[in-house]
Formats: structure tokens, sequence, C-alpha cells
């Protein structure tokens, strides 16, 4: 394995699909793109949500795909139903307030934003488009989220279906042995998620978002292939219920 990098700001303590985030000291934590990806929208919406009274890490600077933000103390919401799974009807329900606490918030419809999925005259909604419990810090202050590369104004509802999508389609980087385990904390999690959330929105919505899912190059196959079938299901009228994940 090679060892650490010598030109890294400070140890790498996360790693996503999209970016690498780095200890910078100071209770700071600095979050950089392995593309050329720029952050200053991202730096804006998050600076407008904390502004707003959603629990989102503080940020401080950007400069290009670098993003320097508050150092949350905790564990992933992912992390934490992985090793107390009998918490998943309380995380699934601290994930759905979480969603309905985001579709609440006013902010500045300046024409910076994107407007993802949205339709004629649709009443539109800040949306995070990753809203699972990979992009949660579970603190000693409550949960907060982060990873807001994909923020959008879109009708309501919106992340409730892409975390539906995500959740019943997604890879877990889990052993085999381990997986019908798994498949079952995940449905149980995912029904009292979408009950707590007041249901799956409406399937044109959901089809839309298998659909641009299916554009998303960090996709991996094998999800590839599962959203395909999703999205089969969908056009033949076929039942989706609120657990495909097979
Ligand atoms: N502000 C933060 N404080 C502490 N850890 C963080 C912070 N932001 C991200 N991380 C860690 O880095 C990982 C990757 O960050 P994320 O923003 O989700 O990147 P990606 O877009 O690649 O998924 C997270 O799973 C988390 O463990
Ligand atoms: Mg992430």
């Amino acid at each position: 394995m090679a060892g650490p990098d010598p030109d890294a700001p400070g140890p790498l303590i996360g790693r996503g699909r999209a970016a690498d985030v780095y200890d910078v000291g100071g209770g700071r934590v600095l979050r950089r793109y392995r593309t050329d990806q720029p952050c200053e929208f991202e730096f804006a919406v998050m600076r407008a949500l904390r502004a707003a009274g959603y629990p989102v890490p503080e940020v401080f600077e950007v400069s290009g795909p670098d993003l320097v933000m508050e150092r949350l103390e905790g564990r992933t919401m992912l992390d934490v139903l992985g090793s107390a799974p009998w918490r998943a009807g309380s995380l699934a329900r601290q994930l759905a307030d979480l969603h309905v606490r985001l579709g609440e918030v006013r902010v500045e419809r300046g024409r910076s934003w994107p407007r993802r999925f949205a339709g004629a005259d649709e009443p539109l909604c800040v949306a995070h488009l990753d809203l699972h419990p990979d992009n949660v810090m579970v603190t000693d202050a409550g949960p907060v989220v982060f990873d807001w590369s994909n923020a959008t104004l879109a009708p309501a509802g919106t992340d409730v279906a892409m975390t539906w999508v995500l959740m019943s389609t997604s890879e877990v980087d889990v052993p085999r042995w381990i997986r019908p385990v798994a498949g079952f904390v995940r449905a149980r999690f995912l029904a009292e998620f979408l009950a707590a959330a007041g249901g799956l929105p409406d399937r044109a919505l959901v089809h839309r978002i298998v659909e641009h899912r299916l554009t998303d190059p960090n996709v991996l196959p094998a999800e590839a292939t599962r959203l395909r079938e999703l999205s089969a299901r969908m056009a033949a009228n076929g039942p989706i219920g609120a657990d495909s994940s097979g």
C-alpha cells in the first residue's frame, strides 16, 4: 500500500467517490475534488443554508476544487447504521426529518441556482440530490449534512425520491456474508424513511430521477443494471414497491 502523500495538505480523513478530505488543523478540513470541478456555488449554498438554520458545516474558504470547512466530529449515519442496525428506525426518522426541514428552507432564488428536474410551474425547493446516510454526520449536536456538490432547485419531494432510488440501487461495500442482513436492515430503514418523509413522490418524478442517475459517470456497472431494470419496470407501469433492492 502507498504511504502518505508528502504533498497532501494534511492527514487524509475521508474519501468519497468524487473528493478527498484532509484535516488541515484548527478544527478545519479541506475537501478537494479529484477533478477540476469548481466549488464556489457549493460554498454559497452552504453559507445560505447555514444562515437559514439548516445543519451544514461552517464554510471558510473556497478556491476552485478546494473548499475549507468546519471539521465535523462524529460518524457518518451509514457507519452508525452498520455498527448498530437496531437503530435503523430512529436513524431513518432522523434522515426523513432532514429532508422535511430542507424542503422548508426558503433561499434567495437568484439566477445562479441550477433547476434540475424542474417543470413549467412546479413550486421549487432546495434539493441536495445526494441526501443519503453516507452524507450525514451524526454529531453530539445532532445530524449534519455535507457534500452539497449537486445542490439545485427542484420540485418538492425530489430528494426523497432520489434517496429512495439511491438506496434501492446502490452497491454498499460490505462483506458477502453480511449482505442478507444488510439487505434486511436497508429495507427496514427505507420503509421507515418513506413513512416519516410522507411517502414516495409521483412516479413521473421518480422516473426522471432514475434516468438522470443513469447519466452519472460515478454510477457503478452493477448499479446501472439495477437502474435500467427499475426504469424498464416504470416504463411498463409495473410495481416499483417501497423496496426493489432485491
Ligand atoms: N466537514 C467534514 N468533517 C469531517 N469529515 C468530513 C467532512 N466532510 C467530509 N468528510 C469525510 O469525507 C468523506 C468524503 O466526503 P464527501 O464530501 O462526501 O465526498 P464525496 O463527494 O467524494 O462523496 C465523508 O464520508 C466524511 O467521512
Ligand atoms: Mg459523499
